[in-house]
């Protein structure tokens, strides 16, 4: 159990072994972060994912008596939050649900529970404390919102803000910062960049509020740099990007690989950074983590069955789902007999809102010296335009 502040305690649980979150891989694992308030009256602020609602129990009990909770307040009804709330409120039966207006029929469905919402209570006092809730709809979900208790100028913003991240120090001047940043960019990169008006419109809704500590529902709370993960914010959803290069490809019998890496020599030879990453070697969520804030994406694939490999479209379609902003982007790749996957890959690029950059790298079988060249030479003119 771990003190935010007087009378409110961290009393969630560490995932140390989770790999794999809906699709994201989570190399850190990452923890479900609940909280207890404390004042004349208790509140509990979020639940745990269901596997780890013993040590939720266990952590609560520390602080405070079960009947003595008087409101247990669900910020977010997906299951990593709200999937230890039924056994929580059948512990305390005492106690008051109160959910946003869009996340009591889902729990509703989910669980069947009936819940007040924050349409009633708008704010909670708990009597030397207050709890105001605002929605903050799509971050994450419709139902999404966050607590504020001003007394103590602490938000408690449920996804927004987390990371995947399982660690002994659980502020953020407590745990290493490459991987405290990596985490909170990829945390961003997969699950909010496609919300990001979302996220933009909640922090203009939580601009007025005079905030000292940010504790999400997962990983960290930060304490020492409100200020570094606001402008972080603000720079990942307007789409802000560094003159970098991604190149994402996978080969067949090393051509399109070949292309790949003349591209990027011809990138590095103007002095802008590039990074390549092989689709079968990285997973789409580690590569997508890099596009976040890279200027340019391209994308290479052999044709396989006259269509795109299938690991490249695997990461596509996940590119597409996640809508990366203002970014410039070329297709290329090789084919024996007959090409087309350069074409299926520039369509989902498209589709995703990248402007495509024009070129003729398709070549069939492997690259001759000249094509070697080519590709090496469009690595120079995409280097140019991100500079
Ligand atoms: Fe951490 Fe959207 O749940």
């Amino acid at each position: 159990m771990i003190q935010l502040k007087d009378g409110v305690y961290l009393v969630g649980a560490v995932d140390w072994d989770v790999r794999n979150f809906h699709g994201y891989i989570t190399h850190r694992g990452t923890t479900y972060n609940a909280y207890v308030v404390k004042a004349d009256k208790v509140a509990l602020v979020d639940t745990v994912k269901a596997p780890f609602y013993e040590t939720l129990l266990r952590h609560v009990k520390e602080v405070v008596d079960l009947k003595d909770i008087d409101y247990i307040i669900s910020n977010h009804a997906e299951p990593d939050h709200s999937g230890s709330l039924v056994r929580m409120a059948a512990e305390a039966p005492q106690a008051k649900i109160i959910a946003s207006e869009r996340g009591a029929p889902v729990l509703k469905k989910y669980y069947g529970l009936d819940v007040a919402t924050i349409k009633e209570h708008p704010k909670v006092d708990l009597g030397g404390k207050t709890l105001n809730f605002a929605p903050v709809p799509m971050a994450h979900w419709p139902d999404s919102m966050v607590s504020y208790i001003p007394e103590d100028k602490l938000l408690l913003s449920n996804d927004a803000f987390g990371q995947h991240l399982a660690s002994t120090g659980r502020f953020d001047d407590e745990v290493n910062q490459a991987e405290l940043w990596h985490e909170a960019t990829a945390y961003y990169a997969n699950i909010l960049m496609p919300l990001n008006r979302s996220v933009g419109r909640a922090l203009k809704a939580l601009g007025g509020l005079s905030i000292d500590m940010i504790a999400p529902s997962h990983g960290i709370i930060w304490r020492r740099d409100i200020k570094g993960i606001l402008d972080h914010y603000v720079k990942w959803l307007k789409g802000v990007t560094v003159p970098r290069v991604v190149i994402a490809y996978d080969t067949m019998w090393k051509s399109t690989q070949e292309m790949a890496y003349a591209i990027a020599e011809g990138v590095a030879s103007s002095g802008v950074e590039v990074r390549v990453f092989n689709l079968t070697e990285n997973h789409r969520s580690d590569v997508i983590t890099e596009v976040l804030e890279a200027k340019a994406v391209l994308v290479g694939s052999p044709t396989l069955n006259n269509h795109v490999f299938p690991t490249v479209a695997d990461f596509l379609a996940y590119m597409r789902g996640l809508k990366p902003q203002n970014k410039i982007g070329a297709a290329f790749g090789s084919y024996g007999w007959a090409g087309g996957a350069k074409r299926v890959v520039e369509e989902e690029m498209r589709q995703a809102g990248i402007e495509l950059v024009e070129n003729d790298l398709e070549f069939s079988y492997k690259p001759t010296e000249e094509e070697w060249r080519l590709a090496y030479d469009f690595g120079v003119k995409i280097a140019d335009r991100v500079k």
